[in-house]
């Protein structure tokens, strides 16, 4: 079996990238310096037990003034691409759409790319990654808020304008269906409003990216798109009610955000189930959308089985899907519980491939995936074989579904460090390079990191 692995895998190496994951919030710290305003996430993480841990992303792993050292360990180990963001509250503190851009922080934006550069290292830049500005909030509804594609769409020109010589490629949001879904549930309108803070989110990706079309693109030559969550559902049994929920829950997945992008509109589905509550594009909205990525990012985790029925109580997001989320027994579990589902991955490429892909000339990149594990201490840290495996099993799968012809050309493991993974604060372990939070954010390179590097520079 192993060896399998290692055949499909040295097939998988030519003509493809692997690189390394972060983003600002979850790597960074240095949470008010050099002018910067609170993000959504300063806040909540001084909100007593929002964060299950009780930890903050203040400090983190302290990139922020460490970023030449974790560059360095990627130069050591041929890492070559390297995925992370730039944060919105960093480079326009005040958000809004013409308030003052601050320097500071593009002259730092500027020299930590140069740097990179120097060091080989391709840079992948999310102009958003799950990083609102507060003040947004305060003074607004935020992702909700209808002026939200115009202040995110001046933010993103910004870093076009100040760092578009030195970033190749551009993602415009991280996940929009999380953004949409997750942070939601907690406030008033539930049915309604995850599909209006999608929309506004669909709105300012389709403006910052004609921006960059109409203004950069020539010039840089650089690609610009999105990260959508890609998750494997199959029907919990063989009922049609089950066939049908597993399908219904693709759609309001990835469907809800693909289609728009590829085809201009939503789902005939989404429309006909949500009438009134989901928001209606302008005939110039759709030209807009319509082929707005120059390839198709996604972010892999997990697989599940779907059973129908569940919710019934129609008011959130949930009670549309109306869906069940079921695991088989022998599916081992991440220490985030999620279920490690390896064909999953094949499963759900060949449905993107399918459904959107297959009519465009155009790249897959799997910009995240990744396996949070218990490691209680260094040693156990470092001897991350669980890892390797789910690391080794999983792009046995991503080669499967090459060798079919699916054009996956990246793959961005998740992630270079340890990090604040949000309501987990910091106790949930992804990194392929332990942070040792007693030892000020000392780095010690894992196993994995190793096996990576082998694998890449066989
Ligand atoms: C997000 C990351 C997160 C990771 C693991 C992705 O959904 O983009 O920010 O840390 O999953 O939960």
């Amino acid at each position: 079996m192993i060896l399998l692995y290692i055949l499909l895998i040295l097939g998988l190496t030519k003509g493809f990238d692997f690189g390394l994951a972060t983003s600002a919030t979850q790597v960074e710290g240095g949470w008010l310096e050099d002018n910067k305003a609170m993000t959504v996430w300063d806040n909540l993480g001084h909100t007593l037990g929002y964060v299950r841990d009780h930890t903050n992303a203040d400090i983190a792993d302290d990139s922020y003034h460490r970023y030449h050292e974790d560059f360095a360990i990627m130069k050591e180990y041929g890492i070559k691409h390297y995925r992370l963001s730039i944060p919105w509250t960093r480079i326009i503190p005040r958000a809004v759409a013409g308030s003052p851009v601050n320097y500071k922080a593009v002259e730092y934006y500027r020299r930590l790319l140069k740097t990179m550069k120097e060091q080989g290292l391709v840079p992948y830049v999310n102009i958003f990654h799950n990083d609102l500005p507060a003040i947004l909030v305060i003074n607004g509804t935020g992702l909700s808020d209808p002026e939200f594609p115009d202040h995110f769409a001046y933010y993103a020109n910004v870093c076009f304008e100040n760092f578009g010589d030195l970033v190749p490629y551009w993602f415009t949001f991280d996940e929009p269906w999380c953004q949409s879904v997750y942070d939601n549930l907690r406030v008033y309108d539930a049915n309604t409003k995850p599909y209006i803070m999608g929309h506004n989110i669909l709105l300012a990706h389709g403006k910052a990216v004609k921006i960059y079309r109409e203004k950069y693109q020539s010039k840089y030559k650089g690609k610009i798109g999105l990260n959508l969550n890609i998750e494997m559902m199959w029907p919990f049994t063989d009922k049609n009610e089950d066939i049908e929920a597993a399908r219904r829950g693709l759609i309001f997945q990835i469907d809800w955000f693909a289609d728009p992008i590829f085809k201009g509109d939503y789902p005939s589905e989404m429309k006909s189930k949500l009438g009134g509550r989901l928001p209606r594009f302008t005939e110039e909205e759709k030209v807009m959308l319509k082929g707005s990525i120059d390839f198709f990012a996604c972010n892999h985790y997990m697989s599940y089985l779907v059973q129908d029925g569940g919710h019934d109580e129609n008011i959130t997001y949930f009670d549309d899907v109306n869906t069940t989320i079921k695991y088989k027994e022998e599916w081992k579990r991440t220490d985030m519980g999620w279920p490690i589902v390896p064909e999953g991955m094949y499963y759900i490429l060949r449905y993107i491939y399918e459904k959107w892909v297959k009519d465009h000339s155009m790249e897959i990149w799997i910009t995240e995936n990744g396996i949070a594990i218990h490691e209680p201490t260094l040693e156990s840290a470092v001897n991350d074989k669980e890892r390797i495996n789910y690391m080794q099993t999983y792009l046995s799968y991503l080669d499967k579904a090459r060798a079919e012809g699916i054009p996956v050309t990246k793959y961005f493991s998740w992630s270079l460090l340890d990090n604040f993974e949000w309501t987990s604060g910091l106790s949930k372990k992804f990194g392929l390079v332990r942070v040792d939070y007693e030892r000020k954010e000392k780095r010690t390179p894992k196993s994995s990191l190793l096996w990576y590097s082998q694998l890449i520079n066989h």
